[in-house]
């Protein structure tokens, strides 16, 4: 990457800086402390479970392998970072500290956890502390109040150039580790070699990946949540729908692909319907859109992709209208993200609270926020064959509006979605991140 990182990365510390101050006032408070948090075990066990870092720590520093470490924001003074490296011949243990980000504050290096608290400010009463109850230190106990948690969780939706900058990073391993998975699906793998040859090309573990990969053939791509992984191919493969991500210094990119193993059969066609209804509705990701009403929309147009392939008989209005469109595409357009893959506030009304609402009758849908520079957002519309939703759109009153013999037709793909990242900018068009980099990158 030729950015310089380093000057992004000044300039997103006096970001948060500003926004803490804020914060912090707000609450009434002198400082703010983050714990990075805690491993977890299972229950009469000693084994832990993966590691996942605050996301209010790896907001201010790229470190993803840190428990036992935190961070002191106080306005007007450096920011400070008590650093765990323990003393432990069990494990490997975190190096000294390095990279760009330690320059900008005063590093502590602990060796046991408890020696945090002799670096922790004075008293705790005075402190915004924002973690889980784990981290709980002394009287360092979670209080993650809400005037600060409101502020600095609805300004997190408008990412630095830094921000941007890593997601790009985690947006350039994701697509790289999504041609070797449709490389894996037309050599005929398994779920679960498709899910290898993804990990080994995003060179990241599943534990490191910021959601667990959906890696779908055939009907399971009609669980919106598919993870389970088959051990053997299907007999015949006809469909693949991947979903699936990577990180990097703690940010996330979240990638959507369906592919056909006929090229030039049907289902390709109403892949291509719903790349085209992703594409048009990608160019509406303007600065002052309500993101509620472009998930409406996508549920226009891909009521008419249904219509014209002769799935539904009724209007693109009336499916909406009627619920019908929903049991064709029963989650939301998409969410924020960034530092976690469904990103923090996305129904805030304000820095200081309330809720916007969804659509009645869209209980999924995970942003309701207007559009503004400097947001990323996905977009990700979908059309899928659910056995449970046929079911009820069967027994309803509009059963007869369907081509139920298109429906079983199509029922054996499971599904299609198509998602992408977009950075919403001041001018006009949206950067598409995965776009860009699947353009950059080769074919695609
Ligand atoms: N990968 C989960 C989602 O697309 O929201
Ligand atoms: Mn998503
Ligand atoms: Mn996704």
């Amino acid at each position: 990457m030729s950015v310089d990182l380093a000057p992004l990365y000044a300039d997103h510390l006096a970001t948060l800086q500003r926004r803490t101050a804020v914060a912090l006032e707000r609450g009434g408070f002198d400082s703010l402390v983050v714990p990075a948090g805690t491993l977890h075990y299972q229950v009469f066990d000693d084994r832990d479970y993966p590691y996942a870092a605050n996301p209010q720590f790896k907001a201010w520093v790229p470190l993803v392998r840190h428990p036992g470490s935190w961070l002191v924001a106080t306005p007007g003074e450096r920011p400070k970072l008590v650093y765990l490296q323990p003393f432990d011949y069990w494990h490997v243990v975190p190096e000294a500290p390095s990279g760009l980000w330690t320059e900008h504050f005063d590093v502590v290096v602990i060796r046991t956890p408890e020696e945090a608290l002799q670096h922790l400010p004075r008293d705790a009463a005075r402190c915004a502390i924002l973690g889980e109850p784990q981290s709980a230190l002394g009287a360092f106990v979670p209080n993650n109040p809400q005037p600060v948690l409101d502020y600095l969780d609805y300004h997190r939706a408008y990412k630095t150039a830094y921000e941007i900058e890593m997601m790009r990073a985690a947006t350039v391993r994701g697509v790289r580790a999504h041609r070797a998975a449709e490389r894996a699906f037309r050599a005929g793998a398994s779920e679960f070699g498709i899910h290898l040859a993804y990990c080994q090309a995003a060179g990241q573990d599943s534990t490191e990946l910021p959601y667990n990969n959906i890696v779908a053939l055939n009907e399971h791509a009609a669980v919106l949540h598919y993870t389970e992984l088959d051990r053997l191919p299907p007999k015949p493969v006809r469909s693949f729908l991947i979903d699936a991500g990577a990180s990097h210094a703690g940010y996330a990119c979240d990638i959507t692909r369906t592919w056909a193993s006929d090229r030039d059969g049907e289902f390709q066609a109403l892949i291509d319907a719903v790349d085209a209804v992703e594409r048009g509705l990608c160019e509406r990701f303007t600065a002052g859109t309500d993101y509620r009403q472009l998930h409406l929309d996508a549920h226009l147009a891909l009521a008419g992709v249904l219509r014209d392939a002769g799935v539904i008989r009724m209007s693109a209005e009336a499916a909406l209208e009627s619920g019908v469109s929903s049991k064709f595409f029963p989650h939301g357009l998409g969410h924020g993200i960034g530092l976690q893959v469904h990103d923090v506030a996305g129904f805030a009304a304000s820095d200081a609270g309330g809720t916007l609402p969804k659509p009645e009758g869209h209980p999924y849908l995970r942003l309701t926020r207007t559009l503004e520079p400097g947001m990323v957002v996905t977009n990700e519309p979908g059309i899928y064959f659910a056995d449970l939703l046929m079911r009820e759109l069967r027994e309803s009153a509009h059963a007869g509006e369907v081509d139920w013999d298109r429906v079983d037709a199509l029922r054996p793909y499971g599904g299609i979605r198509i998602e992408d990242d977009l950075v919403i900018t001041a001018e006009g068009a949206p950067v598409n991140l995965t776009r860009e980099e699947f353009a950059r990158s080769g074919a695609g």
